[in-house]
């Protein structure tokens, strides 16, 4: 059985932050209920591959979701909006500041509607602070919250992470904070506001970063392959350190090609073995005693030569015969994977990670599957919805409304566009 049966979501959330959140939630096997302004989500005609078809941007992001559309800037469509606060478990948006106050719902009148709702938002920054009143979008996250400020090379700009620990990483914070909330209110009969900051979760991500933060009062960090001094403050961008307790670093590999690297990490245990295993072929028999190389603090020392050291063997190998020399005795590495490389990865499609689905407007397309496997509750991963494809299923089944009531709707303009806002482009 689904682990989230019978829990009803109504999923206001648009972009990537929240829709990332509630497809997740979908994959436990909630009933999402994604609820669109009429002109639709704006991420469907965002960067679009094929003419008029849903885009991947939005197909990626909104899987499992049933779709309705509902005009909030008018009275009718508020009152749909209230019907279906009194049916749902959850109800999550990511708005910009008080865009659901202005329409009129605090979280407050929420909570007065449905006292066991419980509420998701996200906000760049919070709903309290000197920057709670600004919008945010990924890189501006991952700059506020200290990622790009240790991310690229020591002397080089600050670098954005491909990984979108801005969006998607809040949305798994907030869909933390939503179970946990679903778990107290079923206890309890009362919802509560679980509200996530994108910089708050940037600055949870970088955790390791504030360690090193505080060691620099204390003196310099000697694992980093850049000079560093007690009292200088910030934490300096490490290039590809390994950041931890043990060193690594990412070598280039045969034939020489963009992503013909591997990661790999000098664990201290694996030291002797990856010694005698790469020391013949450099020619240095005897690099594990080497006294330049045999302690950890020599090595952490001397890291230059030994990455030169290990980059002249690795270049005689490719990245996966490297991976499995290394993995033979037990040295932590990992080639670096390309989208091409993951795309025809065994791996990857042995654990259901890259899923072909059909969709009415495109046809075949992949989705990158569900990353949390629960073992009785495997997730079923089915299309995105089309623009309001599930209005009238909805509000019949979930709000029992008959064909007049509908029709009455529908020429008052529940589900009509409201006037076209100064500015708000689509594209
Ligand atoms: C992402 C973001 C910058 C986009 O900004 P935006 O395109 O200007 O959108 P906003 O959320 O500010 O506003 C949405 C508008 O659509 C309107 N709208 C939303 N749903 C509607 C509906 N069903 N019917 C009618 N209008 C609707 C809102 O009322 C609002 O209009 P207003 O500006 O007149 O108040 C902003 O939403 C934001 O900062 N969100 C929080 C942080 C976040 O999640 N960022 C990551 C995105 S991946």
């Amino acid at each position: 059985m689904e682990a989230l049966k019978d829990v009803r979501i109504l999923d206001m959330t648009h972009v990537q932050a929240g829709p990332t959140c509630s497809q997740l939630l979908a994959w436990m096997g909630a009933d999402v209920i994604k609820f669109e302004p009429p002109q639709g989500d704006a991420t469907r005609a965002q960067l679009r591959d094929i003419p008029d078809a849903d885009s991947l941007y939005f197909t990626m992001l909104n899987c499992n979701k049933r779709s309705i559309t509902v005009n909030m800037k008018s009275p009718e469509g508020k009152s749909v909006f209230v019907d279906l606060l009194k049916k749902c478990d959850i109800v999550m948006e990511n708005f910009g500041p008080g865009v659901l106050d202005r329409l009129g719902f605090t979280w407050e009148k929420i909570h007065e509607i449905n006292p066991r709702i419980v509420m998701g938002s996200i906000k760049g920054f919070g709903s309290s602070g000197p920057y709670a009143n600004f919008k945010a979008y990924e890189n501006v996250a991952q700059a506020m919250g200290g990622a790009m400020s240790t991310t690229g090379v020591p002397q080089g700009r600050p670098f954005v992470t491909g990984a979108q620990i801005g969006d998607s990483g809040t949305g798994l914070h907030l869909g933390i904070g939503l179970l946990a909330a679903l778990r107290h209110a079923e206890k309890t009969g009362q919802g509560q506001y679980v509200e996530v900051a994108m910089m708050d979760g940037i600055m949870n991500l970088c955790r390791v970063k504030w360690r090193d933060h505080q060691r620099l009062t204390r003196g310099p960090l000697p694992e980093y392959s850049v000079g560093t001094h007690q009292g200088m403050g910030a934490v300096p961008r490490g290039g590809n350190d390994s950041g931890g307790g043990q060193l690594g670093n990412a070598i280039r590999c045969a034939p020489g090609g963009t992503n013909d690297f591997i990661y790999i990490v000098v664990q201290e245990a694996v030291w002797e073995a990856l010694a005698k295993r790469i020391g013949p072929e450099v020619h240095m028999p005897e690099l594990a005693t080497d006294p330049m190389f045999a302690t950890i603090a020599a090595r952490r020392e001397h890291q230059k030569d030994l990455w030169e050291i290990i980059g002249e063997f690795t270049l005689n190998h490719s990245k996966r015969e490297v991976m499995a020399i290394f993995n033979e005795i037990n040295v932590p590495c990992g080639p670096i994977m390309s989208t091409e490389d993951l795309a025809h990865d065994e791996h990857v499609n042995l654990r259901g990670m890259y899923v072909e689905l059909d969709h009415p407007q495109r046809g075949k397309w992949h989705n990158i599957g569900m990353p949390i496997k629960l073992s009785a509750s495997p997730a079923k991963i089915e299309r995105s919805p089309l623009l309001g494809e599930h209005t009238e299923e909805v509000l019949k089944e979930v709000l029992g409304y008959d064909e007049a009531k509908l029709a009455a709707l529908k020429s008052a303009g529940a589900f009509s566009a409201p006037p076209r806002r100064r500015g708000a482009g689509i594209e």
